[in-house]
């Protein structure tokens, strides 16, 4: 048996994730490996943690990328704080917060969700009452819902949490770098992100940051973290001062994470918020002339994903299909309570771009018309 070169066409991927890698980044992952322990590879490490406290908008000294996707940084956040029996608050309106309760349970949480239709947001009263009700140590909200396009908005909802006693953990997979995310501001205990969104690099790695408060949680447990390889006791020794092994370094996609958050850097935060909104913006204007409705308010839509509601008579498998095979664009259906409802059309990071939209619009007039 002989195989081909690998050669797949290069697709402009407008879905909601991962996102076209920019070209740096993959340069950067062309670096040659270091040891886990080369002095020079620790430097990396360090930088890292530097510009990943830039991007997260915090001091915390626990700020790190675990090994694998963002479901890793979900995983991470939870299992190092829940101990068996402890009740976590979920907000669920949409997949990934199912996700979060779902992890949640299997280490041993007893799980409230709060629920909502996919596509709406929390108000902070409903949070308050839920708290009320029954005290808890965790509450987690996804703030940017992949499944529907939403924005949980995050006003006073640190506060409230630290009111109730509670760490507040919030998923910033979809968000972090497209819009404001401001961990030590909004008094967020703990937020774990993916590389694959917004920071624009291959999937493999899930930034994550915790505070002084769920640190102290953390070196209080009676028990230990059930999960040995996402123990953040063990990543950090690692990780800080103490270099000691736990598990390889992915080097090639710590230098590809180090290009996309020097990237951050170098466009600033205010910039590239304000170019994912502008391009979104064209998006949505153009999804209007063409018919669609939009399945999310302006006040809680997501700049980075937009979710366009599919009319009666269109085809949805047949037009993402000619997009696909024609034009080399990936968009995504909408799955779950939005199953043939909807299209998740992603502008994130380096695939926020204006010739995309332009390039998109075009490609569905002439599919759809
Ligand atoms: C909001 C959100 N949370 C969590 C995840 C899980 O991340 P991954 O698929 O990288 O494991 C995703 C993936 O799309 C997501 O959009």
């Amino acid at each position: 048996m002989s195989y081909t070169d690998l050669n797949p066409d290069t697709r402009t991927l407008l879905g909601p994730g991962p996102t076209t890698a920019h070209p740096r980044i993959l340069r950067a992952m062309a670096t040659p490996l270091l040891g886990y322990l080369d002095p020079q590879f620790l430097v990396i490490l360090d930088e890292v943690q530097e510009l990943l406290r830039l991007v997260f908008q915090t001091t915390n000294e626990l700020t790190l990328a675990v090994s694998g996707t963002g479901s890793a940084g979900m995983e991470a956040s939870l299992c190092n704080f829940i101990e068996s029996g402890d009740h976590v608050i979920v907000g669920v309106n949409g997949f990934f917060g199912s996700r979060i309760a779902e992890i949640a349970s299997r280490y041993g949480a007893d799980v409230t969700t709060l629920e909502k239709p996919w596509g709406e947001v929390f108000e902070i009263e409903e949070l308050e009452s839920a708290l009320q009700a029954r005290p808890a140590k965790i509450l987690a909200l996804v703030h940017a819902e992949t499944s529907t396009g939403a924005l949980q908005p995050m006003d006073g909802v640190g506060e409230l949490a630290r009111r109730h006693g509670a760490l507040l953990l919030l998923d910033t997979v979809t968000s972090l770098s497209g819009v404001p995310v401001e961990i030590d501001a909004w008094g967020i205990d703990i937020a774990y992100s993916a590389s694959q969104k917004c920071l624009s690099c291959p999937p493999g790695l899930a930034p994550i940051t915790v505070s002084e408060r769920a640190r102290a949680v953390m070196k209080d447990r009676k028990t230990k973290v059930a999960n040995w390889y996402l123990d953040l006791s063990l990543l950090e020794q690692y990780w800080g001062e103490n270099r000691q092994y736990h598990h390889t370094a992915s080097m090639s996609l710590i230098y590809a994470l180090r290009e996309g958050l020097r990237m951050v850097q170098e466009e600033s935060l205010d910039t590239r918020h304000a170019r994912h909104l502008t391009n979104a913006k064209l998006l949505w204007e153009g999804l209007k002339d063409l018919d669609f409705e939009l399945h999310v308010p302006l006040a809680h839509r997501l700049p980075m994903l937009t979710t366009p509601r599919l009319y009666a008579g269109l085809d949805d498998a047949a037009v993402r299909t000619n997009l696909l095979n024609n034009y080399n664009i990936e968009i995504a259906g909408g799955f779950g309570a939005l199953a043939g409802q909807i299209w998740r059309i992603g502008l994130m990071g380096f695939s926020s771009r204006r010739e995309n939209v332009t390039l998109l619009l075009a490609a569905l007039r002439e599919n759809i018309t």
